[in-house]
């Protein structure tokens, strides 16, 4: 999704932004451009399409070598929302004098409003944007402090923000500030950084201090001085980053996916490491807060989530039942607080997040919480808003997940859910013993994983021979059919091949209408209960000409001769079959991208986080 970076130091900014934004590449976006103070005057520079597109630009608008010589700028990468990715969509966006410029993460739902009674006033807009409103709305406030003139436009807009302001009047300082959308500061040795995500601060510091909601900063070389938009001082402490940056490098790998799917096995051993208590046959979830009294009280579990951490839910909701004997289910958060979800203190609702920053997911934490339920996190990023403000629940420690497409996300937050459902399930239905066998299943996780990755060359030459189609069918029952979902998620993503996951007993409801001679059927035929039914709906596929390939147990003789290509996972217990079955996936998912030349790790249209409705 969009990004943003501002710079103000010793270092020539239009470096710095640039590196920021190449840092911030993997979230998504479409048009990108940056606004420099050069020499007193607002230089802006935008194009359509990559950072490299606005790295050339601003060289030739600097031909003379002088590109480095601005000390403090604002950039950011777009993601289309109000109107196509052109240079005159792209931010900053300028005030009607051209003298403040600002980046905008975030939407402004009133600016149409906004936009007709500024024109009234005579402003003159260039783009389509949401965004230029609020830049001519900080002008038209503006009467010599520029703090004062955002917070004055602040208190005029509704939506979402994360902004970052300059002024020429006003050298020497940024404004930044957050209401829904992130702003984290970098605190350096003599210089400051802002940015949307800490991915583009890390090459400089490890301090930063994360905005909250309504917080305004004003931002120098050496200072940072936060207030509400009521201009009363507030106190954030400044944290510290935990990653280093080369784990945001691919290390030899072609792309980041690749690179993130290969680094399962080591990021599920650091989900669950400290986590397993094999005396006791139970997890240690200690962020979870929940006392022994909590877990016996809760009556249903709630999941949310979108995308891969939905269906990273849905293998929890089986997980829950089976483990856990509790009642639970699994929403997709963006609908959540427009039903009427019926909660109250004896809810858990776990909110699964990779970003933390899911503007739905958020939302719907928020509703949960308003709502007096039990409310916590599963999220991967540390310090982000879900986390923040659930204040507990469980990290994944998967390390920084840059390939949009989610992998090593979906597994870790896999991991956790059995862990979570096994300590609830201690305390209700399982054994000490069960316990046991379980932790020592889920233990063996990172294994099955690394058993399964040394497939990929097989799961390559599979993949090349049918990435000539357009349309495939994922099927699977029981938990691996949220698998077969997250199958077909990642190959429409990364491929934009047409494919859909569906209940193995659904096809016949419909779907098996579309079967032709050929047409590919992912079926996870994995030696677990209801295997025999779903080795009929595989019979029933190959009856009407589709070609099957089967996930399957290793050394298992039934599905031979029922499918085409099998790619084999280990035997282990049917709900930690998920993991290992969906590593295959996406390795076929990758390598069937590849095949068609697609781009992997930045497909078009998506964002690796989505912090708009
Ligand atoms: O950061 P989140 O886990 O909240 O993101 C949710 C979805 O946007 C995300 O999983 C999306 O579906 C991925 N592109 C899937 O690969």
């Amino acid at each position: 999704m969009c990004g943003i970076v501002g710079y103000i130091g010793r270092a020539d900014a239009a470096s710095v932004l640039i590196n920021g934004l190449r840092r911030l590449e993997y979230r998504g976006y479409d048009s990108a451009g940056m606004a420099v103070m050069d020499e007193g005057r607002m230089v802006v520079v935008k194009a359509p399409g990559k950072v490299a597109a606005l790295n050339e630009r601003a060289r030739a608008r600097w031909p003379d070598g002088s590109f480095n010589r601005a000390a403090s700028g604002i950039a950011h990468t777009r993601w289309a929302t109000h109107g196509p990715p052109t240079e005159a969509n792209a931010h900053p966006h300028l005030d009607n004098s051209g003298g403040i410029a600002l980046v905008h993460n975030g939407i402004i739902e009133n600016y149409r409003a906004l936009r007709s009674r500024l024109e009234g006033k005579g402003h003159v807009f260039h783009s389509d944007t949401d965004t230029e409103v609020l830049s001519h709305l900080i002008g038209d406030c503006h009467q010599g402090d520029l703090f004062q003139a955002v917070c004055d436009a602040l208190h005029q807009v509704e939506g979402t923000y994360g902004i970052a302001v300059m002024a020429v009047a006003e050298p020497g300082r940024i404004i930044a500030a957050r209401c829904g959308s992130p702003i984290v500061i970098g605190i350096g040795d003599g210089e400051t950084i802002i940015a949307s995500d800490a991915a583009a601060i890390i090459a400089h510091t490890r301090q930063v201090i994360y905005l909250n909601d309504r917080d305004v900063a004003v931002v120098t070389a050496d200072a940072v001085n936060i207030r509400d938009l009521d201009n009363v001082p507030v106190d954030r402490e400044v944290a510290r980053l935990a990653f280093d940056s080369s784990a945001a490098e691919k290390g030899g790998f072609e792309h980041f996916m690749l690179k993130e799917i290969h680094e399962q096995p080591d990021a599920l051993r650091n989900a669950i490491r400290g986590r397993l208590d094999f005396h006791l046959g139970t997890a240690v979830l200690s962020g979870m807060g929940t006392s022994p009294r909590d877990l016996a009280e809760i009556n249903r579990v709630v999941l949310l989530g979108c995308g891969t951490s939905l269906h990273a839910g849905l293998v929890g909701e089986y997980a829950f039942e089976d483990l856990a004997d509790v009642h639970a289910e699994v929403q997709q958060a963006a609908e959540f607080r427009y039903r009427n979800p019926i909660l109250g203190p004896r809810d858990m609702v776990v909110a699964i997040s990779q970003s933390g920053e899911t503007a739905d997911t958020l939302a719907a934490v928020r509703e949960s919480g308003q709502k007096g339920a039990f409310v916590m996190g599963l999220c991967n990023v540390v310090g982000s808003t879900i986390a923040r403000e659930t204040g507990r629940g469980v990290f994944l420690h998967a390390g920084p997940e840059i390939s949009v497409a989610s992998t090593k996300a979906f597994t870790c937050q896999v991991a956790v859910l059995l862990m979570m459902a096994l300590k609830l399930g201690r305390g209700r239905r399982l054994s000490r013993d069960e316990g046991m066998r379980l932790a020592r299943e889920i233990e063996s996780i990172p294994e099955l994983v690394a058993a399964t990755i040394l497939q990929n060359d097989h799961i390559a030459e599979v993949a090349a021979r049918y990435a000539h189609h357009e349309h495939a069918f994922f099927i699977g029952r029981g938990p691996l059919y949220p698998v077969a979902l997250e199958g077909a998620l990642k190959l429409k993503e990364i491929s934009y091949l047409h494919a859909e996951g569906y209940h193995a007993a659904e096809l016949k409801h419909g779907p098996i209408a579309l079967l032709e001679q050929g047409t590919p059927v992912v079926a996870m035929a994995n030696a677990v209960p209801g295997q025999d039914k779903t080795l009929g709906n595989i019979e029933e596929c190959r009856a009407r000409g589709a070609r099957i390939i089967g996930v399957v147990t290793a050394g298992d003789s039934r599905v031979v001769g029922l499918v085409d290509d099998a790619i084999e996972v280990p035997a282990c217990h049917p709900l930690v079959a998920t993991v290992p079955s969906v590593v295959a996936l996406q390795l076929l998912a990758y390598h069937i991208a590849r095949h068609r030349g697609c781009e992997i790790d930045q497909p078009r249209n998506l964002a690796k986080s989505v912090t708009v409705e």
